[in-house]
């Protein structure tokens, strides 16, 4: 497939409007997605969570269980795991969901830029591959697909990280870090392969939907303690998102973003996250006695 070059040729199906059921991850303020097919028993899941007890390096499975008991009591059927980029959040429950259920596991065809950048900081040697091989599927823009009866297809939003995709399935998108609620404006562009151009770009790419495409976010912080929140529209973004309402300049933006990011501190999860998110998922290969181990690079990041 080939990048699209106009919104016109985006292929939406504004008349699909799949079922979708958000499980909120507390620790991460992550949220992770079930996709059912309105018209068959086909599902996605879009983001898992595996939980971290990073203090004590204990993995646990309460939120991935939730998915997979939401899918199995339903009698859904689980044809694709989307991960919209390589979380520095959180850890992807990818492979401990596709062990219990199937489906394939699948991110954007610029994995191979973050595990290069990444495999870099982490002096991961040579068994490390940097193909993107860990993973089922690698999708690049123009990309369709189908998940039981419901049309998607792919776009490239780079910005936050290289790999970053959006995914559009029937009326809706799963835009990962890109844009957040209206109230709290843009992911950051500061990681290393974050760039805030490549974000003011692939913004206008997501604002060019059709106003009425429903957007689902990955991240909610509950901005001035509201509720968190998941869902708005196109239209809602362009009325009033904080960071692009009223229109911006791609310079403006830049100045705006990386001043933002400036202040930010890494996320507390962001070490052990890249290490097994650019695995798909799955932890490094056991040590010479057996255990898995993670490494904290020092004064890299
Ligand atoms: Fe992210």
């Amino acid at each position: 497939m080939k990048d699209f070059t106009a919104a016109s040729d985006y292929p939406v199906a504004m008349d699909v409007t799949p079922e979708v059921t958000p499980f909120f991850d507390e620790d991460s303020n992550t949220f992770s997605y079930v996709v059912k097919d309105p018209n068959s028993d086909a599902c996605a899941v879009v983001d898992s969570v595996l939980d971290l007890d990073y203090a004590a390096g204990r993995t646990g499975y309460e939120h991935a269980d939730r998915i997979i008991e939401f899918i199995r009591d339903n009698g859904l059927k689980l044809d694709l795991q989307i991960e919209t980029h390589v979380h520095a959040d959180h850890l992807s429950a990818a492979p401990y969901i596709q062990e219990k259920l199937g489906g394939k596991i699948s991110i954007g065809n610029n994995i191979t830029v973050v595990q290069d950048v990444f495999g870099k900081v982490f002096n991961e040697g040579t068994e490390f591959q940097r193909d993107g091989s860990q993973f089922d599927i690698l999708f690049r823009e123009g990309d369709t697909y189908t998940i039981g009866t419901m049309p998607a297809f792919v776009l490239h939003t780079p910005g936050h990280t290289p790999a970053c995709m959006t995914h559009v399935i029937g009326n809706t998108a799963f835009v990962g870090d890109t844009l957040f609620m209206p109230d709290a404006g843009s992911a950051r562009a500061d990681f290393p392969g974050g760039d805030a151009g490549q974000l003011y770009d692939s913004v206008q790419k997501i604002l060019s939907l059709p106003d009425e495409t429903r957007l689902m976010m990955c991240h909610d912080y509950g901005t001035d303690g509201r509720e968190v929140q998941y869902e708005t529209t196109v239209v809602a973004q362009k009325a009033e998102n904080i960071h692009f309402a009223g229109g911006i300049s791609r310079e403006e933006f830049v100045k705006m973003r990386e001043a933002r990011d400036a202040t930010l501190g890494m996320p507390r999860l962001i070490i052990p996250s890249i290490q097994v998110n650019m695995r798909a998922g799955n932890m490094p290969a056991a040590d010479t006695d057996g255990n898995v181990y993670l490494k904290v690079p020092i004064n890299k990041l």
